[in-house]
């Protein structure tokens, strides 16, 4: 059973990476044991940049989604996350900025490598980082399940909705 979903999306990593560099300051260490080498931006740092807003808009309104906030991690390379699941979220999507050499593993199921994806977020899994620090923009959904997105996902053609 897939426990991701890949798809492609024209994220503009250029801008993205701008508005990290602007806010990384404000980066904090995810304190769960677990999490020791994550470290994300508060999400209210973001929230105002309108190209944040430009995709949240686009993603609320493609997947027709009620509760979601974005954020930024970053993982220092050739470190690892062990096996966890994420508080609060059901399922989120991911995108690598940079980094995108590293590995995402759920126990007993496979490992993925991906640019962006919809991830199941509620089964455990952990994150390999390769030989570069891992820049992720996350898409955090907090009130439908891997499940319900993925089947909303599926009936997307990205190509022919975004613009
Ligand atoms: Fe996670």
């Amino acid at each position: 059973m897939n426990k991701i979903i890949p798809f492609v999306y024209p994220f503009d990593n250029i801008e993205l990476l701008r508005i990290f560099n602007l806010v990384k300051h404000n980066l904090v260490i995810f304190h769960a044991p677990n999490f020791s080498t994550w470290l994300n931006v508060n999400k209210n740092c973001i929230k105002e940049f309108p190209y944040i807003k430009k995709i949240m808009s686009e993603f609320t309104t493609l997947l027709n989604l009620n509760i979601i906030s974005s954020t930024f991690f970053w993982m220092q390379k050739k470190t690892i996350v062990h096996a966890h699941i994420d508080p609060n979220t059901l399922c989120s999507i991911n995108h690598n900025i940079s980094g995108g050499d590293g590995i995402i593993y759920y126990p007993g199921y496979n490992r993925y490598q991906y640019e962006t994806a919809l991830l199941d977020t509620k089964t455990p899994h952990g994150v390999i980082a390769g030989d570069k620090d891992r820049i992720q923009f996350k898409i955090s959904i907090f009130d439908e399940d891997f499940n319900t997105v993925a089947a909303k996902l599926k009936l997307i053609d990205f190509d022919s909705v975004i613009c």
